[in-house]
């Protein structure tokens, strides 16, 4: 049985930097359900990608909430600086981030649904104090840093684990995942407990991208 609930998130990473506005308009015309942005500081993270004058620029034109993935060092110094571009969902890494409980509560404040992100190598358990506190977790199924990279199956195994623990402990946060989805792995993500999908490569890359998004959603 599809999962109903599944939301698709084209990454904006594997888009046409030339022809942002096309690719916008596709996405504007397509059944995506968020536009995910990996902001990069070279720091974090060992590449640089875009910032906020992009960010503000495709939420002006963009009919679907803007989901900024933040992949910086001191992310709760940019928070405002997000909203105010036309974030809807903030993203901040587990990793090397002290006061995750604050940068939280800093993205609700300013009316985003504050997610947290995992590595690879993180272990999903240490996320259950803070799971009353925030809206999604993000599991990275690479590792962050660049677009189209080989999925990291053990993800699957996470997700469900994942569930599990949100199930008991605040059943609406959303489960994203995030490298390397495709349509061979996309169901499987699905059906071990994710909804939200982000895809990059996969759809970018397509033929024909509106389709792909469908397929990848398992809803048409
Ligand atoms: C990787 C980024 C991803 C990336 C996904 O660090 O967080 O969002 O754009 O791209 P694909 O789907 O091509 O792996
Ligand atoms: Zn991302």
């Amino acid at each position: 049985m599809p999962n109903k609930t599944v939301k698709i998130a084209p990454s904006i990473l594997s888009a046409d930097f030339l022809n942002l506005g096309k690719d916008i308009e596709m996405l504007n015309k397509s059944n995506a359900d968020l536009i995910h942005f990996d902001v990069m500081d070279g720091q974090f993270v060992p590449n640089i990608s875009f910032g906020f004058p992009l960010i503000e620029a495709i939420a002006k034109i963009a009919q679907k909430p803007i989901d900024v993935h933040l992949m910086i060092e001191k992310p709760e110094q940019y928070i405002n600086r997000f909203v105010e571009c036309g974030a809807n969902y903030i993203s901040v890494h587990f990793e090397g981030n002290h006061h995750l409980n604050r940068t939280l509560s800093l993205i609700k404040n300013l009316d985003a649904k504050a997610g947290i992100v995992f590595n690879p190598q993180t272990k999903v358990a240490f996320v259950s104090d803070l799971l009353p506190f925030c809206d999604f977790i993000l599991l990275m199924s690479v590792n962050p840093g660049y677009g189209g990279q080989k999925f990291i199956p053990q993800t699957i195994k996470k997700v469900s684990d994942l569930r599990q623990m949100i199930d008991k402990i605040n059943p609406s946060v959303e489960i994203e995942v995030d490298g390397g989805i495709s349509l061979d792995n996309a169901a499987l993500l699905t059906n071990a407990g994710a909804n939200i999908l982000v895809a990059g490569n996969s759809v970018f890359a397509s033929e024909d991208p509106l389709t792909t998004i469908d397929k990848l959603s398992g809803k048409y």
